[in-house]
């Protein structure tokens, strides 16, 4: 499992945390940015990330901005991204075994490091559970090349 990691200024704390942890748990990464210190806009940092992810060169992404929202706003444009902001363990269980999220948007004003953690930790353990599932995600996904073609 190889993730990108994007932050913007109000997401960069909690990123370091989690940054931390991913190295303990010998989870590989690459950090997109941002540094400390800086005011950036979310959306240049997190279709940074999320486009190696499209790309391929990369599993998953985790991004951090205020509320997590903004994060997820700018991945879900791209297109096989399923991103999902979680705020406990219930949505970081079923954004992998309902949705099927491959990007995890997570908000620095909002989260503990403790509970980000834990929900990082339950988004990289849980399965997509397909079945019933599998039919809503394609469903979205067939939307998005439908609604590309019209634009
Ligand atoms: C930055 O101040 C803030 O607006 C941003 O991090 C994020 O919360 C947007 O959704």
């Amino acid at each position: 499992m190889k993730l990108a990691i994007a932050s913007d200024h109000a997401g960069y704390d909690l990123k370091k945390e989690v940054l931390a942890y991913l190295q303990t748990a010998e989870v590989s990464f690459v950090d997109f940015g941002c540094g400390p210190g800086e005011s950036v806009d979310y959306v240049d940092y997190g279709a940074e990330a999320v486009r190696r992810v499209v790309s391929g060169e990369f599993d998953r992404a985790i991004l951090f901005c205020g509320t997590g929202l903004g994060m997820a706003v700018v991945a879900n444009k791209f297109p096989g991204i399923i991103a999902t902001p979680c705020w406990d363990e219930f949505t970081a269980t079923v954004s992998r075994t309902h949705n099927n999220s491959n990007c995890l948007s997570l908000g620095g004003r909002v989260l503990t490091s403790d509970l980000a953690i834990r929900i990082v930790k339950i988004w990289l353990e849980k399965d997509f559970e397909g079945g019933r599932h599998e039919r809503r995600v394609n469903k979205i996904l067939a939307l998005e090349k439908e609604l590309c073609k019209l634009k």
